[in-house]
């Protein structure tokens, strides 16, 4: 069955789109999975890493983004068509990836974000089920589904808990960045109350941009280590993502010649490559279809 999942953190910067994009990658060409990103964060980082800006200018003109999805359903019009917006060859990669397809967000996004509540009065559906309604009859599709969601937990970021099996939070080994997991824990268990189809579980706590040589890192992670000893956290992957210069190149959509994920990732001292196959590997062993 597809599995789907959310990767969340109240904190912005903390590596939660290049983690999408990578492990969607890794799935797509290291383990042929069928794999659909949804970027629901108004950053629109993840549709850009995976379309280029040009594309998604296109695309955002001809109302093929989630913001036209959404709009839709607050000034009660009809634009946003599933069929023609779902991109079903994304990434730099070999020139695009078959089996890597990009449900694209929008920066335009951020304009109606105080307007989400209307669609309660307009669209006559509680505001968190507008992506379930419109994806639903096309995630038997794909084996993965990975949503990067924006850094809160408004009622976007809850249109992708009510489609998840799973959510995953990367933070960055220090104090700020671990400091609102408790609370979005907590929030996604309230979220549960009214999810119907099953309750979004945490599949776990992921460290990135994390640096070996920093006792800060070290002692988080020592302190994430003992609250999954408490049973207060379900999971802390074995994986760390390390601080690496080559994360920021590769959410660069480079149309030129990037054939291998080893190319795009790197193969450097802090081994991004290595990491990124990892966590993909380590996920898969936690979330089988
Ligand atoms: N492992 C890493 N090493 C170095 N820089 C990273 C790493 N992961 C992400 N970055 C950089 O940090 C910034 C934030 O990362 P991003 O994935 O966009 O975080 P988020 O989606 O949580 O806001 C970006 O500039 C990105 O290129
Ligand atoms: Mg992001």
């Amino acid at each position: 069955m597809t599995q789907v999942i959310s990767i969340i953190n109240l904190k912005g910067g903390v590596g939660k789109t290049t983690i999408t994009v990578a492990v969607a990658e890794f799935l797509a060409v290291e383990h042929q999975k069928r794999v659909l990103v949804i970027d629901l964060d108004p950053q629109t980082n993840s549709t850009v890493a995976l379309i280029g800006e040009e594309e998604w200018a296109k695309r955002n003109q001809n109302s093929q983004t989630l913001h036209a999805l959404f709009k839709d359903h607050i000034d009660d019009t009809y634009t946003f068509e599933m069929e023609k917006s779902i991109v079903r060859k994304a990434s730099n990669l070999r020139g695009g990836l078959e089996n890597l397809h990009v449900l694209p967000s929008s920066l335009d996004f951020v304009k109606i974000q105080d307007r989400l509540i209307n669609i309660w009065q307009t669209a006559l559906i509680r505001p968190y089920d507008v992506l379930k309604n419109a994806v639903k009859s096309h995630l038997d599709d794909y084996d993965y589904v990975l949503i990067d969601c924006p850094p809160n937990l408004g009622i976007v970021t809850q249109n992708g808990l009510n489609i998840s099996h799973w959510y995953l939070i990367p933070t960055i080994p220090d104090h700020l960045s671990t400091y609102g997991i408790p609370q979005i824990i907590s929030s996604v268990k309230n979220f549960n109350r009214k999810k119907e189809g099953g309750e979004v579980k945490l599949l776990g706590v992921v460290a990135s941009l994390y640096r070996s040589s920093v006792n800060r890192h070290n002692n988080t992670l020592d302190r994430l280590a003992a609250k999954v000893q408490s049973g207060e956290l379900p999971r802390l992957f074995e994986t760390r993502v390390p601080l690496a210069s080559k994360a920021a190149d590769a959410t660069y959509y480079d149309v030129n010649g990037i054939n291998t994920l080893k190319q795009k990732y790197g193969n450097s001292t802090e081994n991004l490559y290595g990491s990124f196959q990892s966590l993909t590997e380590e996920l898969l062993t936690y979330v089988q279809i």
